[in-house]
């Protein structure tokens, strides 16, 4: 018997055995380590190393993984070229989602399915995306594209090209930690989105190019931005209260709270609230934070008992803010990791495959004639 969950709530579409969610308990383990833990001591190319092999590398296999995203970071001429002919102002997840797909153009063998070269194809995209962002945020602002270097985690190496100077120890730590935690979570609208795509054997660039297009959207990854736009309206701590409520008599929602899934505390938020705390001490923008801190407390009263609590998406805003990325840049860089947790995910689907082929209930009416044009 077909039955119909609207939003597919609460419907299993796949296996995986990547990340695992306890929305109740507010638990979120990659491939069983708790999340606290990886972010505390992990690196994000550690970390994707465990999502596509179901378990830590052993030091030498961590090395050459590292040294093969690292020998992948410069762009093609072709790519630059593409980069460079593209509009100045054009909003930053436009032009990850155009130039991954149009990664497919310079690959003479796209339509692969066969797992390993899928996995080989994922990882040039994975080193790419941060030179592909870095590179667009240059160009738009007329300065020099920054070459990447090779020596450096690719965390601190997109800071580097982003900035044209290295980033500080706590910075770069801090990229890398946001990578981390962004990495995966289960079947996610994105996540779905590039499986169903996979799942017709279409290629690796077009599943890529449907999830970024899935991301940026403003009940999934686009909230980090829009935080940061609630943040820079709200003039001081002492309006955080007005203007929340304020916005729940509209019954609009608070950007960076609720989750289809958690109905408890997302521990990435936990995370990355403290990080963010620290952050915003070390770069004078305490005054950031604590409006945070504010409309949590707000939003505990309020919602808590309903199970709305912070997502990732809340202190990721002002974590990002400190690290000194532009607010069109938010979404795009959890592209950067996310491109992680797709690609293990398509590598998933491809092991074992079958075509996504849900049902629709028609609602219309049956049995109509055909009215001619001049009888309407
Ligand atoms: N602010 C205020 N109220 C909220 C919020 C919020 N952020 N989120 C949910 N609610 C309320 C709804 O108004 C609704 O109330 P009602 O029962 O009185 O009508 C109830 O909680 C259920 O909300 P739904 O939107 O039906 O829940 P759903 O599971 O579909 O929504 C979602 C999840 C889309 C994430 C939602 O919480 C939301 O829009 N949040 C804001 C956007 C956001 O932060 N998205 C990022 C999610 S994390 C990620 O994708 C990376």
């Amino acid at each position: 018997m077909a039955s119909y969950a609207k939003g597919l709530e609460g419907v299993v579409a796949a296996h995986t055995s990547m990340s695992f969610i306890d929305g109740e308990k507010g638990i979120l383990e990659y491939v069983g380590i708790p999340i606290g833990e990886l972010a505390s001591n992990s690196s994000f190319e550690e970390t994707v190393f465990l999502l596509w092999n179901g378990r830590l590398p052993k030091h030498g296999e961590l090395d050459e993984f590292s040294h093969k995203i690292r020998s992948r970071y410069a762009m093609s001429p072709a790519l630059e070229a593409r980069l460079m002919a593209l509009p100045k102002k054009a909003e930053p997840m436009h032009v990850m989602r155009t130039l991954v797909s149009s990664l497919g153009l310079d690959d003479a063998r796209p339509d692969v399915t066969d797992v390993p070269e899928v996995r080989e194809k994922a990882l040039t995209v994975l080193s790419l995306v941060p030179t592909i962002l870095a590179g667009f945020h240059r160009y738009r602002q007329g300065k020099p594209l920054i070459k990447p270097d090779s020596n450096l985690p690719l965390a601190e190496n997109f800071l580097y090209m982003l900035n044209g100077q290295r980033p500080t120890p706590t910075m770069a730590k801090a990229m890398d930690v946001c990578l981390i935690l962004h990495a995966d979570h289960g079947l996610n609208n994105s996540t779905f989105s590039a499986r169903v795509v996979v799942s017709t054997m279409s290629d690796v660039y077009s599943a890529l190019t449907a999830a970024i297009g899935s991301l940026r959207g403003p009940l999934h990854g686009g909230a980090n931005e829009g935080v940061m736009v609630m943040l820079n309206a709200i003039p001081s701590v002492a309006d955080v209260e007005k203007f929340i409520q304020a916005k729940l008599e509209h019954k609009d929602k608070i950007m960076g709270f609720g989750h289809r899934v958690y109905r408890a505390y997302d521990p990435r938020a936990s995370h990355l609230k403290v990080l963010a705390k620290q952050l915003a001490h070390d770069t004078g923008n305490s005054a950031l934070y604590e409006k945070s801190a504010k409309i949590e407390e707000i939003m505990l009263r309020e919602k808590a008992a309903k199970g709305i609590y912070p997502n990732v998406d809340f202190y990721s805003a002002t974590t990002y803010h400190c690290i000194g990325l532009p607010l069109d840049l938010f979404t795009p860089c959890f592209v950067l990791s996310r491109v992680g947790g797709w690609s293990g995910h398509i590598l998933e689907q491809l092991s074992d495959n079958r075509l996504f082929r849900p049902s629709a209930d028609y609602t219309g009416p049956h049995d109509v004639r055909y009215t001619p044009m001049n009888k309407r």
